[in-house]
């Protein structure tokens, strides 16, 4: 296989589990260096922490515990990272917090939470990366790329989710704010907004009510899958140029 990241370096916040978790063999399975930045190594679907199963398939993976709402531990977290590997290619803004609630049950803690992380984590990991991409030299075409996660749910309603779909609905504006502002320095500001994605969660996210809504909604006669999201992005890093929104 054609290693097309040989030597990258990237960040994937909450890359333990689900879609971050893909993310991070995908990238691996390319010759990326992963740092997986998250609070925990254990995956919420089960199975073996993600770097132990990078490092068995012969690639580079490693965990630095990091608290995304914190700007402290981000900062040291893309220091550290700068530190070892020499330079910062990728951040993928994925690590999240949901409340599952519409806003009459909404209670403030719930949605400082889902902000906190879902929002605010995802401003910090972005400014500390363009912090330090803006000090590296250009490597291909561009000084460095964010990819962020949104969603589906950051373009229309998000029922029973209220938090969540607003601090998807910011991500999505963040993104087209970071490119405005940073192209001009060849640093590239993607976002990929996948509809449901199975990753082995429980719970509401396989309650048959929201299947049944989410398999009303999607085209395709399957939803989806964490490599079908890790494949996109793997062709955002490799072909995604600014793009207009
Ligand atoms: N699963 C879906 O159906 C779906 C659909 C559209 C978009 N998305 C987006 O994809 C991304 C990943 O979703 P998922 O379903 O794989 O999530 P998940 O809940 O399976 O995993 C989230 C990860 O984030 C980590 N995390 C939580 N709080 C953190 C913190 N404070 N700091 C660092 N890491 C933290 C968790 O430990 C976990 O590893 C999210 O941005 C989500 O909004 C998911």
């Amino acid at each position: 296989m054609t290693q097309r990241l040989c030597g990258r370096v990237a960040i994937v916040t909450g890359g333990s589990s689900g879609i971050g978790r893909a993310i991070t063999r995908k990238f691996a399975s390319h010759g990326a260096i992963v740092v997986v930045a998250d609070i925990t190594t254990d995956a919420i679907e089960g199975g073996r922490p993600v770097c132990d199963i990078v490092t068995e398939e012969g690639g580079k993976a490693v965990f630095f515990r990091t608290d995304v709402s914190i700007a402290r531990d981000v900062d040291a977290m893309v220091a550290e990272t700068v530190s070892r590997f020499g330079r910062l290619d990728i951040l993928v803004n994925n690590a999240v917090l949901r409340a599952g609630k519409p806003l009459a049950e909404t209670e403030e803690a719930d949605w400082d939470r889902v902000m906190d992380v879902s929002l605010k984590g995802a401003y910090l990991c972005a400014r500390a990366a363009v912090l330090q991409m803006l000090k590296q030299d250009v490597v291909g075409e561009a000084r460095g790329r964010l990819i962020h996660i949104s969603s589906q749910h950051g373009h229309m309603s998000a029922p029973e989710d209220f938090a969540y779909g607003v601090s998807k609905a910011g991500v999505a504006y963040m993104t087209r704010q970071i490119a405005a502002d940073y192209a001009k320095d060849l640093i590239v500001s993607n976002a990929v907004a996948p509809g449901k994605i199975l990753t082995g969660k429980g719970g509401r996210a396989v309650d048959p009510r929201w299947i049944e809504y989410s398999e009303g909604r999607a085209p395709w006669p399957r939803l989806g899958t964490p490599e079908d999201v890790a494949n996109a992005k793997e062709l955002t890093v490799i072909t995604g140029k600014q793009k207009a929104f």
